[in-house]
């Protein structure tokens, strides 16, 4: 019968680098060129929900992402669709009477539908969420047998950075050593229950779309950048010994110290790039300035900023008083205009305002 349709939906939050992948040595299986450290912000505020069904009746693979139909022939979504078939395995459905044996994945075809709980548009790395979940959700309804390592190096072939979010808390990309990729994957450094005081807000400083996108700027800044050659040979591998330090001694001042060198030459690296390449805006420079200034009015820091490939600031408060004196501040400095979307913040931790 072709009246059956088995689904399974999945819900998973985006990630926020603190050590930055920036770099690929090979574009098309998205091996990076050094490992990165991230933190996978809390389910809640930021995250994709997604639904995958599969059915006789379904003549062709689909998918909308927000309720629009969105092609799925780009090599990202094809790599990720062919990985997880081939690791499928029979599924049985008594209840439906649904018997699916492996070999019938190749010919029966999927529906997806995904949808972000924030605005996809605002440059907020929605990529990350968005191939992690379908990863994840596929893996379910093909009934895959890999641990979430080997799940998050097909995620990676979607999105680098989306291989850090199939798992919560501090998650560490190991670049790997090989050229297949088998090798380059997410692993956990520790779960989200280990450092929660800290609280973490985002400023959306601006809502467009960024003008070059990381697969492009991270390809010039490949070819033209010597510091970020510097970066991943001398650089990154002392500061993911670090962070790991930091996070795993809920150091904060080591851990803030960090994040915000790492952003800033993240951001030297794009300027270093011919032609430069400008993620940041003015209003990002002055929150920069303004957390500096605070920082170094005090015994230690008490808020770290990271900024991705676009203008919207990513501060980590070092507990809930802080991050309740920061939004005053905010506000304070950066009153609502109709130039800036501040008045934006988003928590991307447990609310402190409840
Ligand atoms: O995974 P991509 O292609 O969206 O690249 C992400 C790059 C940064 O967000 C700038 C850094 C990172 O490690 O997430």
């Amino acid at each position: 019968s072709k009246k059956w349709v088995l689904m399974v939906t999945a819900q998973t939050p985006t990630n926020i680098a603190v050590i930055k992948y920036w770099g690929k040595r090979d574009e098309t299986l998205i091996l990076p060129i050094n490992d990165s450290i991230s933190v996978t912000l809390d389910p809640e505020h930021l995250c994709t929900t997604t639904t995958v069904a599969v059915s006789p009746s379904f003549e062709s693979d689909r998918m909308w992402l927000n309720g629009k139909e969105i092609s799925l022939s780009g090599g990202r979504y094809q790599n990720c669709l062919r990985e997880i078939r081939s690791r499928a395995s029979d599924v049985h459905d008594e209840g439906k009477g649904v018997h699916i044996e492996k070999k019938d994945w190749e010919k029966l075809h999927l529906h997806i539908a995904s949808y972000n709980n924030f605005p996809t548009a605002a440059g907020l790395a929605s990529s990350a969420a968005g191939f992690a979940c379908l990863v994840f959700a596929l893996a379910k309804l093909m009934n895959v047998k890999e641990d979430q390592g080997k799940l998050s190096a097909i995620a990676r072939q979607g999105s680098g950075s989306a291989c850090r979010s199939l798992f919560g808390g501090f998650v560490k990309w190991i670049m790997g050593k090989g050229d297949n990729g088998s090798d380059s994957l997410a692993v956990q450094l520790v779960d989200e229950k280990h450092w929660d005081e800290l609280v973490i807000i985002i400023a959306v400083v601006s809502s467009r779309q960024k003008e070059t996108s990381s697969t492009s700027g991270m390809r010039e800044s490949v070819e033209t950048s010597l510091l970020l050659k510097h970066r991943a040979k001398e650089i990154v591998p002392k500061r993911i010994i670090q962070m790991e330090e930091a996070i795993k001694n809920h150091d904060f001042s080591s851990f803030a110290n960090l994040t915000c060198a790492d952003s800033n030459q993240f951001h030297a690296v794009c300027l270093d790039t011919s032609p430069p390449i400008f993620y940041m805006n003015n209003t990002s420079h002055r929150i920069i300035s303004c957390v500096e200034k605070w920082n170094h009015s005090e015994e230690t820091p008490q808020v770290a900023y990271t900024f991705d490939a676009g203008p919207n600031a990513v501060l980590i408060a070092r507990n809930r008083k802080v991050a309740s004196l920061l939004l005053q501040r905010m506000l304070f400095y950066f009153p609502p205009t109709p130039e800036t979307d501040l008045n934006n913040f988003i928590l991307g931790d447990k609310s402190i305002l409840q």
